[in-house]
């Protein structure tokens, strides 16, 4: 029986998508990325080499799986072509097994000048976007005016469209933001340059997607970014400018909210978060300095610091909730190793009030703090661990207690960055 799987962040990114959506692949035909662009950072590592991967789904280093990007997408050519010649040098050939629909609306170098503008013009409130322009392309689609990739084949039009949308954005930089223009022709000029690139990817996801359903196929929906960073439900105005749950697999990558089997949450058992936001359990002392260090937490995008926590189970829960969650995967076990005791949030203290829910605004969450429910740690090495047995009793009572807290089992549990650190005790594909 064929199946269709999400597997998506439950946080704020980098969960470990990337190394589980690639493990979960052996047994697929297709893998869809749905939204946001190249502001994602999904890492991957097989037998110790490390491949990092931005728009093109995290299927692509098995040669059997073919990638798609649905129309949810927002794709920068040039990151694009990029990240494809990246691969390549490292003896990947994505190119044939890469479909991307051309209804993705493009991102431009005006965006990118736009998203860095508006961050620099909101001073110390800034989002701490990732710069590439993700915001502004967005917007574009939605206010009807955005360009799609499709339209490249035609590029006397696009030329036009294109030139038209720049001037627009070059009158908001300088009247605006004060900013430097961004050039115009350079901008049409890279359009047949684009075009002969991209255009032997394009092809009908939506049409594909359909035609693994009546073959009975398995296919897996991979997801960027967190629930917490989703445009609605999110800690807004500090999220991307995409839905990062569930319901946005079926609009994006161009299906129905019946087509679903199972949505895995990827957990990290700790929190982090990149950029600027309300981050209820962060830790500033020892306990984060640790966190931070054995879990090598840089942004794989902007190699920025993520600031670290404790695990937040009212943010979580309502994130399982958002997205369906049918089970979890538990990533970075082994990343708790060696301190004496964890803690987890399991409600918010807010002026008089205790709190079993996460409030609707991020300046409430903001006044919020946590309630810890302390459990004791361990001071066993979990690293690469891969069978349940072998781990220490601390680490399983910790593992069953997110479960409870949750309400949604643990499936995986991941216990280093290499694809074979990693326990399946429920595959979702079976
Ligand atoms: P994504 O954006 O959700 O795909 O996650 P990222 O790739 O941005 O960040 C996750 C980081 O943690 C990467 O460097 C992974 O190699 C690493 N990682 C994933 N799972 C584990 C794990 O179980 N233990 C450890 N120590 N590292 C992990
Ligand atoms: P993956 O897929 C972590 C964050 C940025 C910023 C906010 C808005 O690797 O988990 P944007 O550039 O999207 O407008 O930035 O969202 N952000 C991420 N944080 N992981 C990601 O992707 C992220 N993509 C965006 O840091 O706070
Ligand atoms: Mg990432």
């Amino acid at each position: 029986m064929s199946r269709s799987v999400v597997v998506l962040g439950i946080q704020w990114g980098d969960e470990g998508k990337g190394k589980v959506v690639d493990l979960l692949t052996e047994d697929c035909a297709a893998v869809v990325r749905f939204q946001g662009g190249h502001n994602a950072g999904h890492t991957l590592v097989i037998d110790g080499q490390k491949t990092v991967l931005h728009l093109v789904p995290s299927g692509i280093l098995r040669d059997s799986v073919q990638c798609l990007i649905g129309s949810g997408v927002v794709v920068s050519p040039d990151a694009l072509i990029g990240e494809l010649q990246t691969l390549e040098q490292a003896g990947i050939t994505a190119r044939d097994r890469l479909v991307i629909s051309p209804g993705c609306p493009v991102i431009l170098s005006s965006h990118i000048a736009l998203d860095q503008a508006r961050e620099r013009a909101r001073g110390s409130d800034a989002i701490g976007t990732t710069g590439r322009g993700i915001g502004p392309a967005y917007e574009d689609k939605v206010a009807r005016r955005g360009i799609r990739l499709g339209e490249l084949g035609n590029v006397d039009t696009c030329s036009e469209r294109v030139e038209e949308l720049v001037e627009y954005h070059n009158f908001l930089l300088t009247q605006r933001f004060g900013a430097e223009p961004v050039d115009v022709s350079e901008c049409v000029s890279r359009i047949p340059a684009w075009r002969d690139r991209l255009s032997p990817m394009m092809g009908d996801v939506s049409g594909m997607l359909e035609a693994y359903s009546n073959a009975k196929s398995n296919v897996l929906f991979e997801g960027a970014q967190g629930a917490l960073l989703d445009i609605d439900h999110g800690t807004y105005p500090f999220v991307t400018s995409s839905n990062t749950i569930a319901g946005a697999a079926a609009s994006g990558g161009g299906t129905g909210p019946l087509a679903f089997d199972a949505v895995i949450g990827v957990i990290k058992a700790y929190a982090t978060r990149v950029g600027a936001g309300p981050f209820p359990t962060e830790l500033h002392e020892t306990v984060g300095a640790h966190l931070a260090e054995r879990g090598n937490e840089f942004g794989a995008t902007t190699g920025r610091p993520r600031r670290c926590g404790w695990f937040d189970a009212v943010l979580a829960r309502r994130a399982c909730w958002l997205n369906s969650a049918s089970g979890l995967c538990v990533t970075k076990l082994d990343v708790l190793d060696g301190l004496s005791e964890l803690a987890i949030c399991v409600g918010y203290r807010r002026g008089g009030e205790v709190l079993d829910d996460p409030p609707w605004d991020s300046a409430g969450l903001a006044e919020c703090e946590p309630i810890y429910e302390y459990l004791p740690g361990w001071v066993e090495r979990t690293g690469s661990v891969r069978r349940l047995e072998a781990l220490p009793a601390a680490a399983r009572t910790y593992l069953d207690r997110l479960e409870e807290l949750l309400g949604v089992p643990v499936d995986i549990i991941s216990t280093g960055p290499d694809r074979d650190d990693t326990m399946v005790l429920r595959d979702p594909f079976q």
